[in-house]
């Protein structure tokens, strides 16, 4: 028992001391089955860490229709018809028409293939379309203006206009429509608007193109987009943008995870494909087992950090993919390296100066962004070659030596370097996740390398945690926060969840992502939430804790496979009870979180020293429910929310009871 910190300790015992003497043996036993009050010591004059200023971000990568089908606006599915090379996916007919693809006649050699559309038998009484129903629907809402736009061409004889129209997908409700004429036997590009009236919010519709004159008709790369998030061209999704811009995350980690790695190397993350006008990107298949258009490729990841004030964290590719290709160190590497350090100089180079600078501002991005971390490769522990450290080491130096100022992240231990910082990744159980909440309390604090926790998640719930996974999350966020001092940022993963369609291979590769959404709306988890007020509720400041008396509960951890044999569970012993502490130095504000996973109320003390006063009234913000199942969703998007409310009872010394499964942050005003 730790009583030697606690200024309460004393009084404590010198209490039961007088109690003992005073009561004899019944007050004595009382006290032995009651357990002891937890008390959480702050010591508000003694600063462990200055808040490093990106502690909290987002990761992300194309996984779970994230871009397509997801924050990107683009509404039509298989835009570029590249999704297959045998059929038309997503694609279907009305009427007489008849679809093929066509790599006979290609739109040039990126969008080497076009839709043909043989409309031979198109009448004004027998119409013949194409339609697409989108990613599991087209959003139609009241009062909006799509922009529809599509390249195509005609064979001789054709004469007629093509009429665009946003129908529901049983034809009998048409929101919108235009027509558009003037194709000939060259490709040219078409662009109009469709403005929606007063209608309904629904989503099960189609975007058709019809002729009612007869002819054959070629097209590639037919696009949809609502209005976007700040208006951005090929910009995002407005209303999942504004849940990030909502939880203020201050840097992007893109573009993977396994994205950027790919299943072999056709198919990593190779960036060179993905700038330039939308036409001029081939696209490729990626590994969660879908197309990808790479209509959001690099100068949307940076649209994005631009809308959202975020810094980019760029992971590179570093030679190594999924399935363990690798090229070693060396001559062969090179290309790669310099590839890596022309990405850096997209994202930061002077437009007027540098070639890849010129080229982002060509793609929408004049100014250049603020970078500071470049991570290779991704989860490099995978690759059992032994290859990592000198690759590591070949792109180190390379970076370093043109970007001195940049700090470099690895995604295993390295020995040739000293990595300037280290990505970290855990996913857990609620339980498990709890049991290491006090893992980097102890950690080394001589060591060099920095920590980023990369990618983490309590993964309960599915497709999106409920507040269980919320409950871990948080014990572990206050761990983290605690530990400013040598965990410079995190993130969670996987960001996004299109859930349309659940289960592996469909709408869903990987369960418990934080927001979740279909073609129309989206929602916040609990465990976004959970994010949210710890982004929010931040300071600049890591003050000094301790802690005596923490309740806990046990937990059967199942046991681990060994050498292919299964070991038997063992029972744990985990804390219920998290904290973390901090100040705003400009408000004088002391921020303290609670997190208590039990499924009962517990009461806690909280003393702070280091201050002359801690006013009475203060704020407190709880994320609860009443049980650790509850969640959100399509349907409930607002189940599990946070709750401001003002408060009192607080001070310098101060006990308060805090709700089962609950986190609180409260703000004190202290001088
Ligand atoms: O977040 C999902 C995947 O988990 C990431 O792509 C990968 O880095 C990790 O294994």
């Amino acid at each position: 028992m730790n009583l030697i910190k606690s200024p309460t300790a004393g009084k404590l015992s010198s209490k039961l001391m007088v109690s003992f003497l005073l009561c004899a043996s019944a007050v004595t036993l009382r006290l032995r089955a009651e357990p002891a009050v937890p008390v959480v010591q702050i010591q508000a004059d003694k600063v462990t860490a200055k808040m490093p200023p990106t502690f909290y971000g987002l990761m992300t990568e194309e996984i779970n229709y994230s871009y397509e089908g997801g924050l990107y606006g683009e509404l039509i599915r298989n835009r570029a018809f590249k999704a297959s090379t045998n059929e038309a996916k997503f694609w279907s007919t009305v009427g007489s028409a008849v679809i093929a693809l066509d790599p006979a006649t290609p739109l040039n050699d990126a969008l080497n293939t076009s839709l043909k559309l043989d409309a031979a038998q198109a009448s004004k009484s027998s119409p013949a379309a194409i339609a697409n129903g989108g990613y599991w629907g087209i959003p139609v809402r009241p009062k909006s203006t799509y922009k529809i736009s599509f390249f195509a061409k005609a064979a001789a004889g054709f004469n007629g206009p093509l009429t665009a129209s946003l129908e529901s997908a049983d034809g009998k409700t048409v929101f919108a429509r235009a027509e558009i004429s003037g194709l000939t036997g060259d490709w040219k590009k078409f662009e109009t608007t469709l403005t929606t009236k007063s209608v309904k919010a629904s989503k099960d519709n189609i975007l058709k193109l019809t002729t009612t004159e007869p002819g054959t008709i070629w097209f590639q790369q037919v696009s949809l987009f609502p209005p976007t998030f700040k208006d951005r061209p090929n910009g995002d999704r407005a209303d999942i943008s504004q849940l990030l811009a909502d939880a203020q995350p201050k840097f992007l980690r893109f573009p993977g995870g396994n994205y950027v790695e790919g299943d072999n190397f056709k198919e990593r993350f190779n960036w060179k494909k993905m700038v330039g006008p939308l036409e001029q990107r081939p696209g490729h298949r990626s590994c969660w087992g879908y197309w990808s258009t790479d209509g959001f490729g690099l100068p949307e990841f940076l649209g994005w950090c631009e809308d959202i004030g975020m810094e980019p964290v760029l992971a590179v590719f570093a030679g190594y993919t999924l399935k363990h290709d690798y090229v070693p160190a060396g001559e062969k590497l090179e290309p790669y390296v310099q590839e890596a350090l022309e990405e850096i100089e997209y994202v930061t180079g002077d437009a007027a100066t540098t070639k890849w600078g010129a080229q982002r501002a060509q793609d929408g991005h004049p100014a250049p962004l603020k970078l500071h971390y470049v991570e290779i490769g991704n989860e490099d522990w995978f690759d059992r070659s032994g290859s990592y450290d000198g690759r590591f080491a070949q792109f180190y130096d390379a970076i370093k030596a043109k970007y001195p100022q940049l700090q470099i992240i690895a995604t295993a231990p390295v020995k040739s370097r000293t990595a300037d910082v280290i990505d970290e990744h855990f996913y857990k159980s609620e339980e498990d996740m709890e049991s290491q909440a006090f893992l980097y309390d102890s950690r080394d604090r001589g060591e060099k390398t920095k920590i980023f926790v990369g990618e983490w998640a309590t993964r309960v719930g599915s497709p999106t945690p409920n507040l269980a996974g919320a409950l871990g999350d948080a014990a572990w966020m206050c761990c983290l926060e605690r530990n400013a001092d040598i965990v410079l940022m995190h993130c969670y993963a996987p960001l996004f969840v299109n859930v349309s369609d659940l289960g592996a291979g469909r709408s869903m590769q990987w369960k418990s992502d934080l927001i979740g959404y279909d073609a129309l709306t989206s929602y916040g988890s609990p465990s976004y939430y959970a994010q949210k007020i710890f982004s929010l509720h931040q300071g600049d400041e890591v003050l000094a804790t301790a802690a005596q008396n923490l309740p806990v509960y046990q937990w059967q951890q199942p046991g681990k496979r060994r050498n292919g044999v299964e070991q038997p569970a063992v029972t744990r012993e985990v804390k219920s009870l998290f904290y973390s502490a901090m100040r705003d130095s400009r408000s004088g504000k002391i921020i303290v979180k609670i997190v208590n996973r039990a499924d009962a109320a517990q009461t806690v003390k909280i003393e702070i020293s280091g201050v002359q006063s801690v006013a009475a009234k203060g704020t407190a913000t709880v994320l609860k429910a009443d049980n650790r199942d509850a969640t959100n969703s399509l349907d409930q998007p607002k189940k599990v929310v946070p709750v401001t409310e003002k408060t009192s009872g607080l001070g310098a010394s101060f006990t308060r009871t805090f709700p089962p499964c609950s986190i609180t942050i409260l703000e004190l005003d202290s001088k």
